[in-house]
């Protein structure tokens, strides 16, 4: 689906004592660490399959059915499961990109990368997304503010609701996350946010809800695949107490590399976007 764009449906953040409670140490691991209640399966072609613990029985597509007991203690180790070899990694921020079941166009990993930076999202946070798509970006900010921020994610179509929400169900970040059906544009309830993300098709709308909704000194980002988007957006930024506007496009070149003919990958990423940012003051010079 591309980017040709433009009520309550909402599973109301569990408190974050849940999600803290659901974590469990690693029994047998050199280093103790924290097993989260989905893990990776990576196969030997880089197929990667998120898979989730909440029930005894995990079932992959393709493959079988087998005790999630195996998978818990099988972190870091080859798994053989149906006479296929898999290695069990925790799930990174990539992992959880790479195995959303998609919808609606969904943000890449440098775009993601840089937005996570700039609003400068960290634990505890209070974040505001407008337009969840496939939930790639609310999953991001979901995993940035554990163990317990939130993220209120707005959207006006109940099928990106729905598959959103399934995908941040599969990646064990549903506590931290409330969904509104609604548009973004006619007004943002939550106040003393700390950070705001528009993917949006006229985010430029939307600007005048996320100053109010905004702390002072809190961050707004924007993406926009046109620079005509790019142009209103910003315009629509200084008309109001912003400081620190910047415009930005990422260019990712992966590389090869290989005994010889090290090179950039001719599977090159092409054009995505540009991210605009900006931060609400109250006062400007
Ligand atoms: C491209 S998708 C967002 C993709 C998402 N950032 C991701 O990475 O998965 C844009 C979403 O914005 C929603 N949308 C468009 N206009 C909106 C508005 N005014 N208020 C709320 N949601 C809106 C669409 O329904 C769509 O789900």
């Amino acid at each position: 689906m591309g980017r040709q764009w433009p009520a309550v449906a909402s599973s109301q953040g569990v408190a974050a004592a849940r999600f803290r409670s659901r974590r469990k140490t690693l029994a047998g691991a050199q280093h103790p660490s924290v097993v989260p209640e989905a893990l990776l399966l990576l196969d030997a072609s880089g197929r990667k399959h998120l898979v989730s613990l909440g029930e005894s029985m995990v079932r992959i597509r393709g493959v079988g059915i087998f005790e999630a007991t195996r998978l818990r203690s099988s972190v870091g180790r080859r798994l053989e499961v149906g006479g296929k070899s898999f290695l069990v990694l925790t799930p990174s921020r990539r992992d959880l990109r790479d195995t959303l079941e998609r919808g609606p166009q969904t943000l890449a990993h440098k775009d993601l990368a840089a937005i996570l930076y700039e609003i400068d999202v960290s634990a505890g946070n209070t974040v505001v997304e407008g337009g969840c798509g496939s939930g790639a970006l609310t999953v991001a900010l979901a995993r940035a503010v554990r163990p317990d921020g939130r993220v209120i994610s707005y959207d006006r179509k109940d099928s990106s609701l729905d598959l959103a929400r399934a995908n941040v169900e599969r990646a064990d970040l549903a506590g931290l996350v409330e969904f509104r059906r609604d548009d973004v544009r006619s007004g943002i309830a939550e106040r003393d946010v700390d950070a705001i993300a528009l993917d949006l098709p006229d985010p430029w709308a939307a600007i005048p809800a996320a100053w109010e909704a905004l702390r002072p000194c809190g961050h707004l980002a924007s993406f926009s695949p046109n620079m005509e988007q790019v142009k209103e957006t910003v315009a629509a930024i200084r008309a109001r107490p912003f400081v620190d506007v910047r415009t930005i496009e990422i260019i990712e070149r992966e590389m090869e590399v290989r005994d010889v003919g090290v090179r950039p990958s001719f599977a090159a990423l092409g054009h995505t976007g540009y991210l605009t940012f900006a931060r609400k003051v109250l006062e400007t010079f």
